[in-house]
């Protein structure tokens, strides 16, 4: 396969294995700076803009998509949060992101991140070429990489490239590229998964609410002024046609029950999921001419709505590492890559487990479990230090003097 004959040979300085946020980002980015890339992804456009995932922006994350020109749409569609609930015991506690660090988040869900992305690509002259199949990368280990593909119309190309990217998400086939014995995979699994839905229901609240109960977990986030996402804790194992629209809103609304007497408002559930996670970081995120990026070099659990914030930092960072390996410092400038990389995603590793143990019930989980529990909600809301930690994390961290 490797030297088989192929249609097109096509050369340029960076190929990018994957057209997610991530890697269009990388790309627009790259291509800013007059370096020209090819991203490639195995999702047709329309399978990754209807796949519905996370919906919290950074504030920095926000301002590199406007001043990057990648659009302004997020400032007429998004909506900017100065802050969260909290519900545990039965009761709302807000945390004002804002008025402890000066920070604030954006809802603009990452369907509508990718369109932004893939448009910009479009008008910018950018290559994607989306539904390709049977993708392989070759000669990571020499300074010419290739990778070789058959485009929607079966017909087989070849890319020659400096450096290749794997931005090619969670089940990343690039990071299986690093030899197994050179490689170290940290990871941990988690006890239960989020079951997912849009409604077609009014908002329920202004800001999004992370809610405790001893029936489990709950997050309530929003789309639309009409349609809603919101997710509940459920079995790893969970099946979605277990669960009618009454069993759904039974569930949702037992976990945000309190003595305040709110309710969400309720409506048809138009999508169900249920969403497994983990915990993962591959090191090292670069092997020879191949780096790794975003999903495919780490990914959170969703509590906190890290995953994407941190995809977009790494090809950030790698745009700038990137260049300066074209121009003339070299490779070595890549080393820098991963101590910038690493930095932030081993902060969000911690952040992320830390809020999904704070408020999930583990299976088995006993009365003395669910009050050490509440305290540690209480030291979270009751103190300045508690709040002010939480916002910091959840807005995303200062970018460093490098950075
Ligand atoms: C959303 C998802 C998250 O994981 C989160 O922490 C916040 C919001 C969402 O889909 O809106």
């Amino acid at each position: 396969m490797a030297d088989a004959p192929v249609d097109t040979v096509a050369s340029v300085p960076v190929a990018v294995v994957g057209a997610g946020p991530a890697g269009l980002m990388l790309a627009h980015r790259l291509g800013r700076a007059g370096v020209g890339t090819i991203v490639l992804d195995t999702r047709t456009r329309r399978e990754i803009e209807t796949t519905q995932r996370a919906g919290i922006l950074e504030a920095d994350v926000a301002r590199d998509l406007v001043e990057t020109g990648v659009s302004d749409r997020i400032l007429r569609d998004g909506h900017e949060h100065e802050g969260t609930e909290l519900r545990f015991g039965g009761r709302a506690h807000r945390i004002h992101f804002k008025a402890l660090v000066g920070e604030s988040v954006w809802l603009y869900p990452q369907t509508d991140v990718f369109i932004d992305l893939a448009d910009a690509r479009e008008r910018d002259g950018g290559t994607v070429h989306f539904g390709v199949r049977d993708t392989e990368v070759l000669d990571i280990t020499t300074d010419a990489p290739r990778v070789r593909y058959t485009a929607a119309d079966g017909s087989r190309h070849e890319i020659r490239a400096r450096y290749v990217v794997g931005a090619d998400g969670s089940r990343s086939m690039c990071r299986d590229l690093v030899p197994e014995e050179r490689r170290t995979r940290y990871g941990r699994e988690y006890p239960f998964a989020w079951f997912g839905i849009l409604a077609e229901a009014p908002m329920s609240a202004p800001e999004l609410i992370y809610a405790h109960s001893e029936h489990g977990f709950a997050l309530i986030s929003q789309r639309t002024e009409a349609v809603q996402r919101m997710y509940f804790q459920c079995g790893p194992g969970e099946s979605v046609d277990a669960w009618s629209d009454d069993r759904i809103w039974e569930t949702l609304q037992a976990r945000v029950a309190g003595e305040d007497g709110f309710r969400l408002k309720e409506g048809p559930v138009v999508e169900k999921t249920v969403l497994r996670f983990r915990s993962f970081v591959q090191e090292p995120m670069r092997w020879g001419s191949m780096v790794l990026a975003g999903d495919a070099a780490h990914t959170v659990p969703p509590t906190g709505a890290r995953g994407l914030n941190l995809a977009m930092h790494d090809v950030k960072v790698l745009a700038d590492v990137l260049l300066r390996a074209l121009g003339r410092e070299g490779g070595a400038a890549l080393d820098a890559y991963q101590p910038r990389a690493l930095q932030r995603v081993w902060r969000a590793q911690n952040f992320s487990y830390w809020m999904t143990r704070l408020l999930h019930t583990a299976p088995g989980a006993s009365a003395f479990d669910l009050r050490r529990q509440l305290g540690e909600l209480d030291n979270v809301v009751g103190t300045r230090a508690g709040r002010t930690y939480l916002s910091e994390q959840y807005t995303g961290w200062p970018a460093s003097a490098q950075d």
